[in-house]
């Protein structure tokens, strides 16, 4: 079966600091506004997630609400996985059942696990053909614009500083040879539908990255050469889009393709980040792990590859059961691909994520104990959005605080990862709960938005 079939299947409704320590970091090159800061990981990490960060990526996972009573699901999420998807809960049908009735009660328990066990979450998704309502599904033209901006608004702003990246829209370009556009109710509105869901989407959530997410597309083909000549030109015209997801739904009639690395990179070099969004291959034993393998080292050998997600924690948690396309088996335990991810993950050798093109150059990770602090920035007109990235010095940190100093007229808004004290002038940022503790040369991103001009001084920062 291929794996547009498979996807026809899957969307026909039957709904039946965590890392060790890396010792010697520390080389910052700084040209033209390109960061790349290189690391030796001194130990390797034991989880996917740890073994992930000490790359300077994250391991995620889709989640299922009804699973999370589950303890054995449970304890894989909270101990091997660092970022996690809702696998239906934020999906138009999920969130407005009835148009204008707003409901996020299975979402919000997925959010909230995630926030409680210091995990990320991927928002999935704002606009696509599938999984909508029947109230939505019966629209079309401008009411079905009118609807589907309303959607990505209220969604956006509900999650509003708590999503890492936005799947904006999903699934928008037909398979094959063509590379159009899929025909469809949000098509008929007009070919612009797409970017005014990531101008609707950046407003609602400056803080968030915006993803056009796909499959079909992890190799070099018509349909991605479609996709990467739309982001190209949304990168050209200034259309907010920040990330590309690479779905990677693999089986035996769609395998790795060989040039997977190679497509990740060419829309890596748009100036964008790359993700594995919903990687899960079918088959079993060593064939599986090596597919497995490869994918993990083609995300670690492109720097803008920020993070893989699987489609789910065991075999039986899979959209696809029948073909065991995880890395636990149905009683949790781990597979050969398990080990052979984890595997490729540790052997990595590529530098961590490049930071994005505004930012300022980094701090060179010192010598001596404390902590440094980076600062990048996204910015628009009349506000901001800042990344910091604070790195523990040899004797790492039980807490930290960075110390940020704020133009004046500018002030901060809220504050994600953070606590804030004061929110103009010189701005205090400590840590909170989860990321307070750092190995030697380990790093945690805080971040904050404001209104104003943003600030454009490195931040200080002190360990505790
Ligand atoms: C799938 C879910 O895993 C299933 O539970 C649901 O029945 C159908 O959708 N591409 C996507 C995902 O972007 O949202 C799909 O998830 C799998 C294919």
């Amino acid at each position: 079966m291929s794996s547009s079939a498979l996807h026809d299947r899957g969307n026909a409704r039957v709904r039946t600091g965590r890392r060790a320590a890396l010792v010697s970091a520390a080389v910052g090159t700084v040209a033209a506004g390109m960061v790349l800061a290189l690391a030796t990981a001194a130990s390797a990490g034991t989880t996917l997630a740890t073994a992930a960060a000490e790359k300077g990526r994250y391991f995620g996972t889709a989640v299922a609400a009804n699973k999370l009573s589950d303890s054995t699901y449970v304890g894989i999420l909270n101990r091997e996985f660092d970022m996690v998807t809702p696998e239906n809960e934020m999906k138009w049908d999920a969130t407005e059942p009835s148009q204008g009735q707003f409901n996020y009660t299975n979402a919000d328990r997925i959010v909230g696990h995630a926030q409680t066990n210091g995990m990320r979450v991927r928002g999935h998704a704002l606009a696509w053909h599938s999984q909508q309502p029947g109230w939505a599904q019966n629209l079309s033209g401008s009411a079905l614009r009118s609807a589907m901006v309303n959607h990505v608004t209220q969604v956006a702003t509900h999650y509003r500083g708590k999503i890492h990246s936005w799947d904006v829209v999903n699934e928008a370009f037909a398979d094959g040879g063509s590379g159009a556009r899929r025909d469809s109710n949000l098509q008929r509105t007009g070919n612009d539908w797409i970017e005014v869901a990531f101008r609707t989407a950046r407003t609602a959530d400056p803080g968030a990255k915006l993803c056009y997410n796909d499959y079909n597309t992890d190799g070099q083909n018509a349909k991605s050469n479609a996709v990467y000549a739309m982001v190209s030109d949304f990168k050209a015209r200034g259309v907010p889009i920040d990330c590309v997801g690479f779905q990677s739904h693999f089986n035996s009639a769609s395998p790795v393709p060989a040039d997977y690395q190679a497509n990740l990179q060419r829309f890596a070099n748009l100036g964008l980040d790359v993700q594995i969004t919903e990687l899960d291959i079918e088959g079993s034993g060593t064939a599986q792990a090596n597919s497995f393998a490869n994918v993990t080292k083609a995300c670690l050998a492109v720097s803008r590859c920020t993070g893989i997600s699987v489609w789910g924690i065991r075999d039986t948690d899979s959209w696809r059961a029948s073909g065991t396309p995880l890395l636990f088996d149905g009683n949790g335990n781990k597979k050969a691909a398990y080990t052979a991810t984890l595997d490729a993950l540790n052997g990595g050798t590529t530098p961590p994520t490049s930071a994005p093109s505004t930012t300022a150059p980094p701090t060179t990770p010192p010598p001596g104990t404390g902590c440094t602090a980076s600062l990048s920035l996204q910015t628009w007109t009349g506000g901001f959005v800042a990344t910091v990235r604070v790195t523990a010095g040899s004797a790492g940190t039980n807490g930290w605080a960075a110390t940020v100093t704020l133009p004046a007229g500018t002030a901060v808004t809220n504050a994600w990862n953070a606590q804030n004290s004061g929110s103009t002038g010189t701005v205090r940022f400590g840590n909170v709960a989860y990321n307070g503790q750092l190995t030697a040369g380990q790093s945690t991103e805080f971040g904050f938005q404001g209104t104003g001009t943003p600030p454009s001084d490195t931040p200080s920062c002190t360990a505790s």
